[in-house]
């Protein structure tokens, strides 16, 4: 595992071309830790190479699971898990692992995770989760900086959620598969990723309904069996390529993503004057001159996806006026304004709202990737700065997009990979 690496990225290439995102990392984390609700075989297709679910890979393996890769194949053995206690050190790598509170409770009756610590785009809390698996009957406690979750028996609740958490309705509805009686959850995440969850559960089992929709209803079963799931594709990556021909004049189409799963993206790409397509093979998004500049607000799904705003205000850098670009889901997402500056972007932040104002051109320069989604922005920035721009750090892209830098040269752009030192478990 590198960490430190760095994309060497020669701008001003017309990205031209189709190209075909990987399995959606969002779905692959809930149903990799929905594996440990049954003693089955739980495999899971169309995976890509990506950090995160080696991470958590490591993780299943350390509470006594077993995981195996290959070629595209997750396949987890849940029943030889022993551990309860999810470990410190890899659950500070991966957010996600938070996941694993649900199913662990629901299968043996406790769960231990670490408090979770502040990651780079916020404090994100796990409150609504927590308050979730007490009303269920669970007993939370919090000893030596973990949460330390008991119940002999989950029984359904009513789960009234306060916001809208994506990682809190799959928690939720893992736990509630198991339980005694019936479980209805309020104010639910609908992202797709949560359905293809509630799609992988139910080919297991499981009763739900509503998924999709803001009120899921389950009824607890007795047990689960094992399944061979397909995850859907990543809508997030699909934006990220598309909005890569966006922004270098170019033209591309993304095979494969249902296009009812991306209106949001699509209907700005539309106003910011490229010419859209949309068919039952995927969606396609071609430049018509100077982009227009579009205002964005991001909000739960189906509104605009948080995970695209980086990679769209990237764009609205060289764009023709003044775009107000609004992030309301997370209290610090715009670490990758000052490294935009850097490549001469005029972007000035005020609590929520970015406004950047379109300069003609941006300069390539060495920039530092912080998070995933920002890592994308900048190397589509680096795609349309003149020169060369060095976007060091990339590990973080690594735990999202799997070789982001080929499928980008496929379509035309001049990216070199150069390898950072070699560190063990990089923080
Ligand atoms: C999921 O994170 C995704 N991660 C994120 O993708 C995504 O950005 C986010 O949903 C929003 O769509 C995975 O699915 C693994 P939330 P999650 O709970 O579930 C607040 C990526 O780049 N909140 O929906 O952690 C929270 O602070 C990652 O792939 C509470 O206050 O997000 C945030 O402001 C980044 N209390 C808002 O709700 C809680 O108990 C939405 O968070 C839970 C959340």
């Amino acid at each position: 595992m590198t960490r430190g690496g760095v994309f060497l990225i020669r701008g001003g290439r017309r990205l031209e071309g189709r190209i075909a995102p990987g399995g959606a990392k969002n779905a692959i984390l809930p149903i990799m830790a929905a594996s440990v609700l049954t003693d089955e075989t739980v495999s899971i297709e169309n995976v890509p190479r990506l950090l995160d679910v080696e991470v958590f890979s490591e993780i299943v393996r350390e509470l006594g699971g077993k995981v195996v890769r290959e070629n595209g194949r997750v396949t987890i053995q849940g029943g030889t898990l022993r551990e309860t206690t999810v470990p410190f050190e890899l659950a500070q790598k991966i957010r996600a692992s938070v996941l694993l509170m649900g199913p662990i409770l629901a299968r043996f009756g406790r769960v231990e995770v670490p408090v979770p610590g502040g990651c780079d785009i916020g404090d994100r809390p796990i409150d609504q989760h927590l308050k979730a698996f007490e009303s269920m009957g669970a007993k939370v406690e919090r000893v030596h900086g973990q949460w330390v979750l008991s119940c002999r028996k989950l029984k359904g609740a009513r789960v009234d959620f306060d916001v809208r958490t994506v990682t809190g309705t799959e928690n939720v509805l893992m736990a509630a598969v198991l339980a005694e009686g019936t479980t209805v959850i309020t104010n639910a995440a609908m992202e797709p990723e949560v359905v293809d969850l509630a799609r992988c559960l139910k080919e297991m089992g499981a009763a739900i309904e509503g998924e999709g929709t803001p009120v899921i209803t389950v009824e607890g079963v007795n047990s689960l069996k094992g399944v061979s799931h397909t995850v859907l594709p990543d809508r997030i990556e699909a934006a990220t390529l598309l909005l890569a021909g966006v922004i270098t004049g170019g033209s591309v189409f993304v095979e494969g993503v249902r296009p009812e799963l991306m209106e949001a993206v699509l209907d700005k790409v539309d106003q910011a004057g490229a010419v859209v397509t949309v068919n039952d093979g995927g969606v396609g998004a071609a430049a018509t001159g100077r982009l227009k500049s579009v205002n964005v607000s991001t909000s739960p799904f189906p509104g605009f996806p948080t995970d695209v705003q980086a990679q769209f205000m990237a764009c609205m850098c060289i764009a023709d006026s003044v775009s107000t670009i609004e992030e309301n889901i997370f209290e610090n997402r715009f670490r990758h304004v000052a490294e935009l500056r850097r490549l001469g972007a005029d972007i000035t932040v005020s609590g929520r709202v970015a406004v950047v104002r379109g300069v003609e051109r941006l300069q390539g320069a060495p920039v530092t990737a912080t998070d995933l989604r920002a890592s994308a922005g900048l190397v589509l920035a680096g795609l349309v700065a003149e020169g060369e721009t060095e976007v060091r750090e990339i590990v973080h892209l690594d735990r999202g997009y799997e070789s982001l830098e080929e499928k980008l040269n496929a379509l035309g752009a001049e990216i070199m990979r150069v390898e950072g030192e070699k560190i063990e478990n990089p923080a």
